[in-house]
């Protein structure tokens, strides 16, 4: 995934720099070149020589090493990305004061290249204002900034200032390295995961999604700027905390939950696997077994029908399809009925798994996309921006 990328990684001195370690495996392993500089502080956490026998690169740990011909313009110049992970409130208020007095902060002030900063640290430290003012400056001058995780910290406390999960910060740094805030502004609601209905208090109906492709959506437009709201019914796999999630199981939860968010987005993707029949009449007590037993049910809402006719000019709506048999025709036939500006729709041997393939269809567009959740997510998220473009 990161074949020929030259990856800068900072590092400075917090206690979450041993979780950097992992971060600098993953990188490297996905083909990444990487460099590791890291500050004074930082060594007194991890030695590194770690970050050496890992990423198979120099590790610079000075300014002016007589036993390294790596300087920090040299080390700006070559880095496609430099991520500063973690990054102290020191680092920070460094950067945004345009201090450069080692080699971490010199490189960073001397690179055009993007760059992500990782804050971990006590609550209090992030949430103090002077820490908060350098993030907003800097982000306003172009830098990119993820958000520390709640949690219990290290120092005892419990709070919002945890190292984020490194899953996360490659899916950023894949983002940053081809893409900026071009959704910055823009208001989108992405659906995602399998619906339950409730035959009794043990058992429920349900389907295969995982809900992977509309968590991909709302992650890729999230990094990219994108004010999302992410409604879930049951999904696989853990919501990251910066997503500003609505649960919603059943058919008719989603249905709520969608029809009352619907007006305030410019963009919907309607990724999930919404069932199309629920049980007639659920029972409160658990159905006991005898002989052959015969479950009547009835018909939900279809949701992306009733927001297709409620769709103004000002808004997008994109609809999923997964087929197992003529996939263009009952995808085409969607559009039209439903109102869509566009079709997503795979079929049912690729889904499920982690690499996807999918058919975009409409407005004039037809296109294959191949590759990781994610990056279709990406692709997906382009052409659609093309097409608002035109
Ligand atoms: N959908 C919905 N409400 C439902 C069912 C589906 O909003 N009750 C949405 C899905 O989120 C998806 C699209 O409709 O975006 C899928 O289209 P649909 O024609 O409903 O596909 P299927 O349910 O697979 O229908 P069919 O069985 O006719 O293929």
């Amino acid at each position: 995934m990161f074949k020929n990328k030259k990856i800068l990684l900072g590092i400075t001195g917090g206690i979450a720099a041993y979780k950097a370690v992992d971060l600098a495996s993953k990188l490297t392993k996905m083909g990444a070149e990487v460099k590791t500089v890291m500050t004074s502080h930082a060594c007194e956490f991890v030695n590194p020589i770690t970050f050496k026998s890992i990423t198979h690169q120099p590790v610079i740990t000075k300014m002016f090493d007589a036993e390294s011909d790596i300087e920090h313009i040299s080390l700006a110049d070559w880095a496609d990305l430099v991520v500063i992970a973690p990054a102290t409130a020191n680092i920070i208020g460094k950067t945004a004061s345009g201090i450069a007095d080692d080699l971490l902060s010199t490189t960073i002030m001397a690179t055009t290249a993007p760059i992500l900063f990782v804050p971990a640290m006590n609550i209090h430290m992030y949430e103090n204002p002077i820490v908060q003012e350098n993030i907003t400056k800097l982000t306003n001058l172009g830098y990119f900034f993820m958000e520390p995780e709640f949690g219990i910290l290290a120092c005892g406390y419990e709070g919002k200032g945890r190292y984020p999960m490194n899953e996360e910060i490659v899916f950023n740094i894949t983002t940053y390295l081809k893409y900026t805030k071009d959704l910055s502004g823009k208001n989108i609601l992405v659906t995602a995961g399998a619906s339950r209905e409730i035959i009794d208090p043990m058992r429920f109906i349900t389907n295969h999604s995982t809900g992977k492709m509309g968590l991909a959506l709302a992650r890729a437009a999230h990094i990219r700027g994108a004010n999302v709201k992410f409604i879930h019914s049951s999904i696989s796999i853990k919501v990251p905390e910066y997503l500003d999630s609505i649960k919603a199981v059943s058919a008719e939860e989603m249905h709520n939950a969608v029809l009352r968010e619907y007006p305030n987005f410019e963009i919907t993707f309607m990724t999930a696997a919404v069932a199309d029949y629920t049980p007639a009449k659920p029972s409160k007590q658990k159905i006991k077994k005898s002989d052959d037993l015969n479950l009547e049910l009835k018909r939900t809402k279809d949701i992306l029908l009733e927001i297709g006719k409620k769709k103004t000019s000002d808004q997008m709506l994109i609809g999923f399809a997964a087929e197992s048999e003529n996939l263009e025709k009952n995808a085409l036939q969607k559009i039209e009925k439903k109102n869509l500006d566009f079709i997503c729709a795979n079929n049912l041997n690729v889904s499920g798994k982690d690499e996807t393939e999918i058919l975009v269809l409409g407005k004039g567009t037809e296109i294959k996309l191949i590759g990781s959740k994610f990056s279709v997510a990406h692709q997906i998220i382009d052409v659609i921006l093309k097409s608002t473009k035109k």
